[in-house]
Parts: structure tokens; C-alpha cells; sequence
């Protein structure tokens, strides 16, 4: 794998040297697809799933097992859904372990008409489907499904951003999929979704398709003392120096939010590699500017009372009793007026509510509204 330029990688997966942690998740999911068990798994957006997915593949990928990721975040109705799954099962069944050859499977599936295309650099042959031409989603899918099953190679698919489906313009495709999936024996499935109460009751709603069909992965922030070496050690081995008491800072400063801890090394990293006297707070500030723009509008969004309670939670960093007497008085906000705000917040997904309490859900709009109003 190309080595990158800076090792605080902020999009896509790099490979285990440039991934922190995530063993016990690891594990977790490798036991869980070896021993016939389908997974849910589910965090905040930007903590690590499609990383962790990414990941634990990688880690599989030596054990001869199929591995099919199907990135469902730009579909909008079954056809398309139908279109991502039938790519990522075509290019995995003619590249990977099974190798079956592309000509036969243009004759597996009827509904489908493939174009092939050579990778110019690499030579490895790609399949890309015709949305106008993917007509009868779901005959499609059940075709797609008897593939897999005719193979006695295990296969696991993985489909992210899962949730997604309930908002298809067809009412039963949770029902679809699920009628296909529960007579697989040779395919483990791995869901993954960000938006909780909807992933939630799709597989804890005893009236949902998918009840109790799996087990739940929750990914949390990822724990101090791995964080910390994985950071401290990918600046020592570029010979750049830095404080350990800067470390804890940005860990504590991004709330240990995987997306925002990546970003701020990354901007880290390069900022020191041409003066190594940055600080921290140097980074703040860029950060900042370059969101100045984005955070305003994102205030035009909200009426008065909620970019108020917004900026209240954000001052504080955590609210775990937003109805607090200390925390009505310290804001002079009003009972009523939290109970009428802080649903469509919530809604709106700028508050996120934790264990801890609430806290804004972007780590960098918080911080930014708690220095600016
Ligand atoms: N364990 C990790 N170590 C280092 N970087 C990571 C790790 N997990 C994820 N990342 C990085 O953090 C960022 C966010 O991760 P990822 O995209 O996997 O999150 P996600 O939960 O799938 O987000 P979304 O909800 O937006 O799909 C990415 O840039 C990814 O490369
Ligand atoms: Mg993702």
C-alpha cells in the first residue's frame, strides 16, 4: 500500500499501520461472521465504522472468505440499491476467491446489462450497471441473493449506512431483503448505520422485519491510552517533536471523536513539518477560519431560541440535565422553551444526546460557538 504523505489519514482506509485500535471490535466482528451471526453496528457519524468495516475485511481477507462491501449512503430507491449491491457482489465474485468469469454472470442475472471496464493502470477489469436499464429491483435482488447462495464459499456482506433503505419510496424493502437473507446459510451479513433511533428500531421493533436478528456493535471514542501512543508515535517516527500535554489536549479539545482527532493531527502534522513550532492553538485558529463561513450559515438555520440553546450546550461542552435548574439560570433559558427546542435539535442532528449528556454534534461548530458567542 503507497505509503501517504501525512500519516493522519481523513478519509478511506490505509491499511492497520495508519489505524488505531479498534482490536476488541475487531474481534468482535470476526467472531461474530465466523460463527454465523449477523451484525449491527452503530455509532455517532465520523467515530470509525466504515474504517472499522474497511478494517476488519482486511484482517479476513486472508481466510478465503468473500468479502462484499456495499456502500448504500448515495442510493435513494430500491433500483439503486439493487445497482450498488449488484456491483459490489459482480466485482467481488469475478476478482475475488470465487472467480467466476464475467461472461457468465452477464447470463445470471436478467435484469441487468453490465458494461465492463479495464482499469487503465491497474488492468484489473471493473463492472459498472446502467441505472435506466436496472428495471425490476426486486426480481434483481432475489437474483443477486441466489448467487450467493449457490456458492459453498462463505461469503460476508457488509452494508453500510443501513438505515438508509426506510426512507426507499417502496414501503417493503425491509421485508424483501429480509425474507431473502434469513434462508442464507453461507453468508454472514454486517449492517452499519449512524442514525441510531432508526437502526435501533428496525432490528428492536418486534413488528420490524429484521427483529433480534443481530447482534449490536456499539462503537465508542476510542479509549485515551491507544490514541495517545498511536498519535505520539506517528510524529516520532516522522522526527517531528510533540508535547505529551499537547496530545492530551486535542484528544480532550475533539472529545476523542475519531473524524475530528484524525483532522486535527493531520493538520498537525503538516503545520509543524514546515515550522516546528506550531502549536495546537495555531490549528484551532485555521480550523476556525476555514469554517467561519459554514458555521455562520449553519446559524441562519435556526431560529433564535434554538441557536441560543445551541451555544449554551456548546459553552458548557456537556449538558447531562438540560432542565437543571443551575443550567436554566446560568443560560436564563426556560423549561418550556428546552422541551420545544431541543427535540428539533436533536431532530436536526447539531445535538447529539450520550451517556455523558448532550453535547453538540459537530465537535468543531461546538467549540467554535463556545470561543465565539
Ligand atoms: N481506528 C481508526 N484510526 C485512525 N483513523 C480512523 C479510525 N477509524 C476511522 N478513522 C478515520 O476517521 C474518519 C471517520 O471514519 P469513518 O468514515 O470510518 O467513520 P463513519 O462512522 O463511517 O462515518 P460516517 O457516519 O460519516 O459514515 C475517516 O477519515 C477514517 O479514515
Ligand atoms: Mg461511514
Amino acid at each position: 500500500m503507497k505509503k501517504p504523505s501525512n500519516p493522519f489519514i481523513i478519509s478511506g482506509y490505509l491499511g492497520p499501520s495508519y489505524f488505531c485500535d479498534r482490536k476488541e471490535e475487531t474481534k468482535s466482528i470476526r467472531s461474530a461472521v465466523e460463527n454465523g451471526r449477523n451484525l449491527t453496528l452503530l455509532s455517532l457519524r465520523r467515530m470509525g465504522k466504515t474504517g472499522l468495516i474497511k478494517h476488519s475485511f482486511q484482517q479476513l481477507k486472508s481466510k478465503k472468505i468473500n468479502l462484499i462491501y456495499v456502500d448504500l449512503l448515495h442510493t435513494t430507491d430500491l433500483s439503486t440499491m439493487v445497482k450498488e449491491f449488484a456491483k459490489a457482489t459482480v466485482n467481488q465474485l469475478s476478482l475475488g476467491v470465487m472467480k467466476i468469469s464475467l461472461q457468465k454472470i452477464t447470463t445470471l442475472f436478467s435484469g441487468l446489462y453490465p458494461t465492463f471496464t479495464i482499469d487503465p493502470l491497474s488492468g484489473s477489469p471493473s463492472v459498472e450497471f446502467d441505472i435506466h436499464k436496472v428495471k425490476q429491483g426486486a426480481k434483481t435482488l432475489e437474483e443477486i441473493f441466489t448467487l450467493l447462495e449457490k456458492h459453498t464459499a462463505h461469503v460476508i456482506v457488509a452494508f453500510d449506512e443501513f438505515q438508509i433503505i426506510t426512507s426507499y419510496p417502496e414501503k417493503n424493502v425491509e421485508a424483501i431483503l429480509r425474507s431473502h437473507i434469513q434462508h442464507l446459510n453461507n453468508v454472514s451479513f454486517i449492517y452499519s448505520g449512524s442514525q441510531k433511533h432508526i437502526i435501533s428500531s428496525m432490528f428492536g421493533d418486534a413488528k420490524r422485519p429484521f427483529y433480534q436478528s443481530t447482534q449490536f456493535l456499539s462503537l465508542e471514542p476510542i479509549h485515551t491510552k491507544e490514541y495517545h501512543a498511536f498519535i505520539s508515535s506517528h510524529f516520532k517516527n516522522a522526527g517531528i517533536e510533540i508535547a505529551k500535554g499537547d496530545v492530551d489536549f486535542l484528544l480532550d479539545w475533539t472529545h476523542h471523536h475519531t473524524f475530528y482527532v484524525q483532522y486535527f493531527c493531520n493538520r498537525l502534522f503538516d503545520l509543524k513539518v514546515t515550522d516546528p513550532n506550531t502549536t495546537v492553538f495555531h490549528v484551532i485558529d485555521k480550523i476556525f477560519q476555514e469554517n467561519e463561513a459554514v458555521f455562520t450559515s449553519y446559524r441562519t438555520l435556526l431560529t433564535s431560541q434554538q441557536s441560543h440553546l445551541l451555544t449554551s450546550v456548546a459553552k458548557e461542552g456537556w449538558v447531562h440535565q438540560p432542565t437543571s435548574k443551575d443550567f436554566l439560570s446560568k443560560y436564563r433559558l426556560t423549561s418550556s422553551a428546552i422541551q420545544r427546542t431541543l427535540p428539533a435539535l436533536i431532530q436536526k442532528e447539531f445535538l447529539t444526546r450520550e451517556e455523558r449528556g448532550y453535547r453538540v454534534y459537530d465537535v468543531f461548530l461546538g467549540r467554535w460557538l463556545a470561543e465565539k458567542f
